[in-house]
């Protein structure tokens, strides 16, 4: 597994060291060592061995490896890193994300320097996706957090089991009958919190009887069958 992703490791930054356009935008960073926000995408030397590292553990790499070539949709894609790996090794890959306006403006930098294909679109709670001209064998979401709230006392909360069986329904929608789901979801930051997605008890067992294998933060759906059938 080491090899492997050392393997992708050095394809991946040749690919991007290839790209003057990228070396350019990249080049008007210059991150602080552990800095956390989005300007580490800039230090991708730094970025993207642990990247590719937490891919590997969630079976990522054989998908990126693999023979078959998939049609992949990468939702909160931020600098595109996700899509670009999955394109350099001829798969068609998406990434999702909310406008560049209200984005930071390394993402529009990076994901047009990559020549990511990009859907703008928010997700929102019990609000319909973009109606996508494509079906995914795959939909990864990584390092986001989509799946915020507003309470009726107005703090943030993370979705709950309705929010999460609409989101999923609709976006099986759009997949293909044998699509894998990974989701890694992120902290959410609040107006005076620091969200951490938990699933709660319910929402556990949600995820459970729909098939889902989950590990820490980690939640993916190898087979999608319950989901559509619940
Ligand atoms: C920290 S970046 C993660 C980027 C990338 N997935 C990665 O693994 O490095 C989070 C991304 O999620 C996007 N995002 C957050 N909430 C979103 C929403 N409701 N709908 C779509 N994208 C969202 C942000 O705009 C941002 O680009």
């Amino acid at each position: 597994m080491k090899l492997l992703i050392q393997a992708l490791l050095k394809i991946q930054k040749t690919a991007l060291e290839a790209n003057p356009a990228f070396m350019k935008a990249r080049a008007a960073y210059s991150p602080e060592p552990g800095e956390l926000g989005p300007i580490k995408y800039a230090d991708y030397e730094r970025f993207l061995p642990g990247f590719i590292s937490a891919m590997g553990k969630f079976g990522l790499l054989e998908e990126i490896l693999g023979e078959k070539k998939l049609c992949v949709l990468d939702i909160g894609t931020g600098p595109g890193y996700t899509p670009h790996l999955f394109n350099l090794f001829g798969h068609e890959a998406y990434g999702l994300d909310i406008p560049y306006s209200d984005a930071p403006k390394i993402y529009k930098e990076f994901t047009t320097a990559l020549g990511i294909k990009r859907i703008v679109h928010r997700i929102q709670p019990f609000e319909p996706l973009p109606c996508f001209k494509v079906a995914f064998d795959l939909v990864i979401a990584r390092w986001t957090c989509f799946n915020t709230k507003v309470s009726d006392d107005g703090s943030l909360a993370s979705w709950d089991v309705p929010e999460w069986d609409y989101f999923l329904k609709d976006l099986l929608q759009y997949c293909t009958p044998n699509v894998r789901l990974f989701f890694e979801l992120n902290k959410a930051r609040g107006k005076h919190t620091f969200l951490d997605f938990f699933p709660n008890k319910e929402l556990l067992a949600y995820f459970l009887s729909r098939g889902a294998y989950i590990k820490g933060r980690f939640i993916s759906f190898p087979c999608c069958d319950r989901i559509r059938k619940g």
